[in-house]
């Protein structure tokens, strides 16, 4: 799967997405993330990709002409207009489902906005989506672009070494997953629970599902009203 980021930071895409699970999927060729810096785009002679808005109001916002030059870009080196998603607190709020719908593009361009946001004009013109990762502001949509690439790329197969890594987890079927435990035995007077070490796998099995629910109610009932 592709991923194809449009910043004005690219720096901190290599900086957080080289290592462990992500970094050797793209070492192994099984996601491509590249990022294009929208400043390198830009036709003024200063390399500006931000003005004043009009209608006054404060900071800058981000001009369309190097946006679209960038975008542009893409579209012309490979034939077709990839899906297009903007990352930006207007959106529709990321969540485990949105994630598996987005891993059915294979080629996927995420816009990154910065100061005030981006002129409405781009996004009526290039945008297919608008994704929030919460109701909350940030600087800029790098680090949303890099929660959703981080979400995205665990679904892809390989990425992971076993697809039950993703499929019993938190928010995959509606409910939190049940407790974890790894050695030792015994920390601070508290024991794994019996269950874990009985080697009956149906009953690990039927306890984890409850565990599951009891959690669910427990921390996340909003969840269990979804249905
Ligand atoms: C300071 S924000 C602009 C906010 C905009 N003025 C507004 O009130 O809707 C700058 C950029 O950060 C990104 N951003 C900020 N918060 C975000 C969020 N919760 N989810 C996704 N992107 C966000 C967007 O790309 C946005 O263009």
């Amino acid at each position: 799967m592709r991923f194809d980021v449009l910043t004005l930071f690219p720096e901190s895409f290599n900086l957080v997405m080289s290592d462990s699970i992500i970094g050797n999927a793209r070492e192994n060729g099984l996601i491509e993330i590249n990022t294009i810096n929208i400043r390198d785009f830009s036709t003024n002679k200063h390399k500006k990709v931000d003005d004043y808005p009009y209608g006054g109001g404060s900071g800058m916002v981000m001009t369309v002409q190097p946006i679209y030059d960038a975008f542009m870009s893409i579209v012309s080196s490979v034939g077709y207009k990839p899906r297009t998603i903007y990352m930006s607190p207007q959106g529709k709020v990321f969540n485990q489902k949105m994630a598996q719908e987005i891993k059915c593009y294979d080629h996927v361009v995420l816009l990154c906005g910065h100061y005030e946001g981006i002129d409405e004009r781009i996004i009526e013109e290039i945008v297919d989506e608008e994704i929030s990762i919460g109701d909350y502001v940030l600087t800029g949509g790098e680090l949303p672009a890099m929660v959703v690439i981080d979400c995205v790329s665990r679904l892809v197969p390989g990425v992971l070494s076993s697809e039950d890594s993703y499929t019993e987890e938190s928010h995959y079927n509606g409910l939190l997953e049940y407790p974890q435990y790894t050695r030792p035995y015994e920390f601070m007077g508290r024991k794994v629970p019996d269950i874990l070490l009985s080697g009956h796998h149906a009953n690990i099995e039927k306890w984890r599902r409850e565990q599951s629910i009891e959690r669910t109610l427990r921390k996340r009932p909003d969840l269990m009203n979804k249905g």
